[in-house]
This record gives C-alpha cells, structure tokens and sequence, in this order.
C-alpha cells in the first residue's frame, strides 16, 4: 500500500471508465484511510456506490464513499446537484451506524439544490421520450437533467440560499413548470424539506474552495471519488446516451475549484467486463446466455434503480479513449472474479464499422480468484489477462478487485 499511495500522491482522483457502476466506491473505501479530505464534485443521487464491510453492505448516492472513515473532512462540490431529503436520509443512516458526519461536512454554496419538481418533470421528460421515439434515454429518475438544465438556463437555486426565503421564487417558477412540463410544484413540501435541511446542515455551507486549498497549503491530502463515468460524460460520452454533468477528471475539478496542476494521480475504474445501464449502444454487448450468467455472478443489478445492469465485454478502443480523455496513470480493474468461471474471455479490440467488434479471445482461468490478494497468487491466465490489458491500454493495473469486500482487492506494485 505505501508503495502505491507514494505513487498517487496528496492529490488523487478515482473516475469510472466506462458507463459506471464500475466500483469507484469501493477503491475510494480502501483509499479513504490514507487521505485527509474526501471530495464528491459533480451530478447527485444518480450515482449508486456500494461498499462491503465485514459482509454489511453500504450504499452512498450523495455522500462520498469515504466517509465511513471516522475524522475525515467531506466536501460536496459546486458542480453537484444535491437532493436535500436524499442527503439528509444518508446522513440519518450513517448516524445509525454511529458516525456523525455533520461536523466534518462542507457544502460548496455554489452547488444546486435539487427538488421534487426536478425528478417529477425527469420522469415526464421520459415518458414523452418513450412516446414520441420509442425510447428514453433511461434514466435514474432523479431529477438529475431537469436541475442542470435549471443551472444552464441560470435559474436554479443553489445552497447559498439554504435558510433563505425562497417560496416566491417557488410560487413564481410553478406557474412555469406546469405551462412546459405538466407538473405540479409543492411549494409546502419543498419549503419543509428546506428548513428540515437547514436545521440539520446550518453552518455547513462553507466556501469549499477556500477549505480545500488552505487545507494543501497545511499538508493535507485530498482523494476525489468522481460519479458516473467517462462514457456517460455530456460531452465525451455516448450522446445522447449520456448525464448531464461532466464526468470525467477535468469535470471533477471543475467541479470541485481544484486547478489542474494540483492533481497528482487519476485512477481510471474499469470492471474485467463492462456493463450499462438505460439506453444507448453498446458495441461489445453480449449474448443473453453470457449476460445472464455475468449478471448473476456480478450482481449486475443497479445500485440506485435495482434495474438489471446490460453486460458485454471489454472494449479496449474505449478504454485507451477514456485513458487519454482522463490521463489515467493506474488502472483500477474491478470484479475479476465474475470471470473465474469463464472459458474464454472475449476482448474488443478493434471494430469493422460502428456496429460490429473484433474480438480477441483470451483463454479463461477456471479457477476461484475470490478474495485474492496477491498478484502473484493468481491463475497463469488471469495474470495474463490483466498484462494484456496493460500493454494494450499503456496503463498500469495497480489495483485488481477480486471480491465485493474491503479486504478482496490485490494492490500489485
Ligand atoms: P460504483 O457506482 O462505481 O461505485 O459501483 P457500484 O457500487 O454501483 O457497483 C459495483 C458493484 O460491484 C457493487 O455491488 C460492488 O460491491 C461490487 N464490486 C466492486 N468491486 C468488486 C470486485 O472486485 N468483485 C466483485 N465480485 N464485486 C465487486
Ligand atoms: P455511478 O456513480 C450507472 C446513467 C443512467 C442513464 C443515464 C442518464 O453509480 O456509477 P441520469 O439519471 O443521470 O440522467 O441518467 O446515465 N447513469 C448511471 N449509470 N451508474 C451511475 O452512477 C449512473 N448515473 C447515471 O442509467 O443511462
Ligand atoms: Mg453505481
């Protein structure tokens, strides 16, 4: 571990590679310990991170995955878009599990305030999708666009306001909301939902910015857990077929009022295969046979809708894009274990048009993997399979996920 983390340094970033769900939360747990603050920059309660601790399973959608750990500052950056009960909630169960986090969380002001209203004109915005193309774009349903596109527009309302009378501005923007969209405002209830979050998070709206950088000028470190993924990023991704937000690491520290030369690593998380959730084309998708088997073995399910996850394989085309998009300088290759049981293993190398992939077929490994932690315990062709990721990609593996645990993660020098 020393090794590895003298080679992230004070600065480090963990971004999904592909179109999310690829483990970010679980690397940004194990990671966590080591740094000073923990930092969430963009989207909101679309992302779904899950952590395993001695079989207990944690689920975070706003609150970075590292919060878990005891004395460590969270930021929530201005680049999110923060659904107040939502955040409220996960602060409620943390506290059951006896970690209070209130004093240690800072709040961008400049971060937006996610409502009812936003998911309710989200869902209308599929329903019209699936009406008039056939398809949405599937969608969590949290309100994620409608409240981005409040941000574009320069109308949305931000946490600097939290505490603040905002019921005319509310009362104003119904009349609006149910003209375009169909939809009701509750102005009670979202007002209610302001002043239970204000009671809670008062005094936490904090210039992030200034914590942050005051906090590298004393030493401290920071650790970026980032949210969806490159492939789902609004300008890098398969658009439409994407979020609102930017996802990749020049989004993160955007998002967070970080300047580039401050980074000083960026893990790029990618599962051993790949999967999707909601719309849009997947050039290595797999055959129902192998998919239902994957989905299984994987848990393929969506952390935050439980809808099952689209599996395929690997595609390196896209893994070698994400890497120069993001600058990878570790790869972080998650679930090598749901391969165990696989024959062959099938890699993307290459494509003919747009619609077909060029497989490479590499011999599976047939053995349990589970648990390892030791590269060098692996099977010959696991082993292999992670040295042909690398020379492929011209990124190192430093980390390799065996297992959903906090323990089950293989750190190779
Ligand atoms: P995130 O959104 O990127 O944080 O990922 P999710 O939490 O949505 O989905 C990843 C799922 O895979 C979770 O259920 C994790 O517990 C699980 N997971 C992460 N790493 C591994 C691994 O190495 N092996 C296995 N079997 N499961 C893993
Ligand atoms: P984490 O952080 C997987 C997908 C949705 C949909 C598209 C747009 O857990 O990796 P949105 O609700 O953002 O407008 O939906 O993006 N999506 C995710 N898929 N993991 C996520 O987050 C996702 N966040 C959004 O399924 O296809
Ligand atoms: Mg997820």
């Amino acid at each position: 571990m020393q090794k590895l983390l003298s080679s992230l340094g004070p600065v480090a970033a963990v971004i999904g590679a592909q179109w999310g769900d690829e483990g970010k939360g679980k690397v940004t747990d194990i990671l966590a310990e080591h740094y000073d603050i923990i930092a969430r920059a963009c989207g909101g309660a679309n992302a779904g991170h899950t952590i395993v601790i001695n079989g207990t399973k944690h689920v975070f959608h706003l609150l970075p995955s590292g919060c878990l750990h005891e004395k460590k500052d969270i930021v929530l950056g201005a680049g999110m878009v923060l659904h107040l009960p939502t955040l409220l909630e996960e602060i409620e169960t943390l506290k059951e599990s006896g970690i209070d986090i209130v004093n240690r969380l800072y709040i961008s002001p400049e971060s937006h305030i996610l409502f009812d209203f936003h998911k309710e004109i989200d869902g209308a915005l599929e329903e019209l999708r699936s009406r008039e193309k056939g398809q949405g774009i599937g969608t969590t349903k949290r309100g994620i666009g409608p409240a981005y596109m409040d941000k574009a527009e320069r109308v949305g309302i931000r946490m600097e306001m939290l505490g603040k009378n905002i019921e005319g501005e509310l009362k104003e923007r119904a009349k609006r909301v149910l003209q375009c969209y169909g939809v009701t405002i509750d102005t009670d209830k979202e007002m209610a939902n302001m002043s239970a979050a204000h009671a809670v998070l008062k005094g936490r709206v904090i210039d992030t910015i200034e914590h942050m950088h005051s906090g590298l000028s004393n030493g401290k470190t920071i650790l970026i857990e980032g949210a969806q993924a490159t492939l789902l990023d609004i300008d890098h991704g398969t658009y439409p077929y994407v979020t609102s937000s930017s996802t990749t690491i020049a989004g993160a520290l955007q998002g967070l009022g970080l300047p580039p030369n401050a980074l000083t690593s960026c893990i790029g998380v990618a599962k051993a295969y790949c999967t999707r959730v909601g719309s849009g084309p997947f050039l290595t998708e797999m055959d129902e046979e192998h998919a239902d088997r994957i989905r299984t073995k994987g848990g393929e399910f969506g952390a935050t809708t439980g809808r099952p996850r689209r599996c395929g394989w690997l595609h390196i085309p896209d893994l070698k894009r994400t890497a120069q998009i993001n600058g990878f300088t570790h790869w972080n290759i998650t679930k090598l274990d749901v391969l165990d049981t696989e024959s062959e293993v099938s890699v993307g190398i290459d494509s003919k048009s747009d619609a077909e992939a060029i497989y490479d077929a590499i011999p599976g490994w047939m053995e349990p993997t589970v648990g390892m932690t030791s590269f060098a315990d692996l099977p010959e062709n696991a082993q292999k399979y992670i040295y042909f990721l690398e020379q492929k990609t011209g990124v190192p593996a430093a980390l390799i996920g065996t297992g959903q645990g906090r323990e089950e993660m293989i750190i190779k020098s």
